[in-house]
């Protein structure tokens, strides 16, 4: 068993679209344990920072706005080989690659306004967690 954590985030356009009840519901679904959670709306600087791996990217100009378009929920969550199978349960970026029943297949808009994010490694989510919270917001689950 390894109790993995990763970090999340519900997008401005599922916000937008009431879905983070049913964003969680999946999350706590699939066995994840949410252990800390805020709304946020991100600043540009927050945003940049954030996405600092996508600099270079054409899409980074478009990708930062969006994000900054309006409230997202951020959270940790914790659960056996976290960081994969959130990423399995997210689906492939693009919804229209991501396999049926999973986050992305049934909410996102399109390859930019795609409801969630995902830590793409174990590096990334420590790195991400500690990004938005503080150790001691982090909140023990049994
Ligand atoms: P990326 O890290 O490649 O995807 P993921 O979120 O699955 O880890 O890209 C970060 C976000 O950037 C992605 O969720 C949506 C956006 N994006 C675009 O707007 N255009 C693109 O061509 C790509 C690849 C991503
Ligand atoms: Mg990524």
């Amino acid at each position: 068993m390894t109790i993995q954590r990763t970090f999340s985030i519900v997008k401005p356009d599922a916000v937008k679209r009431n879905l983070i009840g049913a964003i969680y519901n999946r999350i706590e679904k699939a066995g994840f344990k949410i252990v800390a959670a805020k709304m946020l709306h991100l600043t540009e600087e927050q945003a940049q920072g954030f996405y600092a791996e996508h600099q270079e990217k054409p899409f980074f100009g478009e990708l930062v706005a969006f994000m900054t378009s309006g409230p997202v929920m951020v959270q940790v969550l914790e659960g056996e080989q976290a960081v994969e199978r959130y990423r399995e349960l997210m689906g492939k970026t693009n919804p229209e690659d991501a396999a049926c029943g999973t986050i992305r297949a049934d909410y996102a808009l399109s390859l930019r306004h795609n409801s969630i994010h995902g830590a793409d490694s174990p590096e990334s989510a420590a790195r991400e967690i500690a990004y938005f919270f503080a150790e001691d917001e982090l909140c023990a689950r049994d």
